[in-house]
């Protein structure tokens, strides 16, 4: 058994067999809780994704958990939170043998199709954050029956692609420590770098024609690069480069 070895993410962990959203529970006590505090549920009722979505959290199956944050930085900053986790959670892959890539901005994909989704929320008013809950979502040791036929085009398990079933207690053990590394790195640096490095080096994306979606709109571009800042340049064909900002456009055709 490994034991987890950070100073201040994880040293205090809600565990519960069921809950609504370890999302929603991280909001609710935020206001009151340290830095660093973690939930984590065996199953989600209402597990929530991105743009609104459900997230599918069937029991024992997954690692479903919130870090609650409270660093001093601009709420404009947050997305970078959400590359670090990505970055995290994709080198505790490799770690257990499991290989994996990082669909910017936050997705880890294995043979293209999703196993981790993180979905970020907020709290604050302009220029002042009050926390950041971080919501990391694994489907671990899902079976294709836990998968609806729509969700099975784009998403899968580590177990589905890998044969092999995962230690979920081993795997957030070591997300935790790799998430702290980064993440003081970052506060302390005030830079990206260490988890840029990984970014590039995982990415699902850089070098290939990828489609940008704005609105009703595709356009096809290749991707070429990560900013400092995190943000994914994109070039199309007659050599026009642009920065797209996480979460202000979707990219698909993977
Ligand atoms: C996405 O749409 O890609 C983000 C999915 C995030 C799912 C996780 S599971 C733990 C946490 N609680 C939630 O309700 N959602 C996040």
């Amino acid at each position: 058994e490994r034991k987890l070895s950070t100073n201040h993410i994880g040293k205090t962990i809600y565990y519960y067999d069921t809950v609504d959203s370890t999302n929603i529970k991280a909001k609710n006590i935020a206001l009151d809780e340290n830095n660093g505090a973690v939930i984590i549920s065996e199953e989600q009722t209402k597990g929530r994704g991105r743009l609104g979505r459900d997230w599918i959290s069937p029991k024992y199956k997954g690692v479903w958990m919130s870090i609650i944050l409270k660093p001093n930085i601009p709420p404009e900053d947050a997305p970078k939170i959400t590359q670090i986790a990505a970055a995290a959670v994709s080198k505790s892959f490799d770690d257990l043998g499991i290989k994996n890539k990082i669909k910017w901005p936050n997705d880890i994909v294995i043979n293209k199709k999703k196993v981790c989704g993180i979905l970020t929320e907020m709290s604050g008013e302009i220029g002042r954050l009050k926390y950041i809950v971080i919501g990391i979502g694994i489907n671990a040791n899902l079976d294709e029956k836990d998968l609806t036929d729509d969700i099975k085009e784009m998403a899968t398990s580590i177990k589905i692609e890998n044969g092999s079933i995962v230690n979920r207690e081993n795997l957030i053990i070591d997300i935790l420590e790799k998430f702290e590394y980064l993440y003081e790195d970052f506060l302390k640096t005030k830079s990206l770098n260490k988890t840029l490095d990984i970014c590039s080096e995982k990415s699902a994306l850089l070098g290939k024609m990828v489609y940008l979606v704005k609105g009703e709109e595709r356009f096809k571009v290749r991707a070429i690069d990560l900013d400092s800042e995190g943000r994914l340049i994109v070039e199309d064909k007659l050599g026009n480069k642009e920065t797209i900002i996480s979460g202000e456009i979707s990219i698909r055709g993977l």
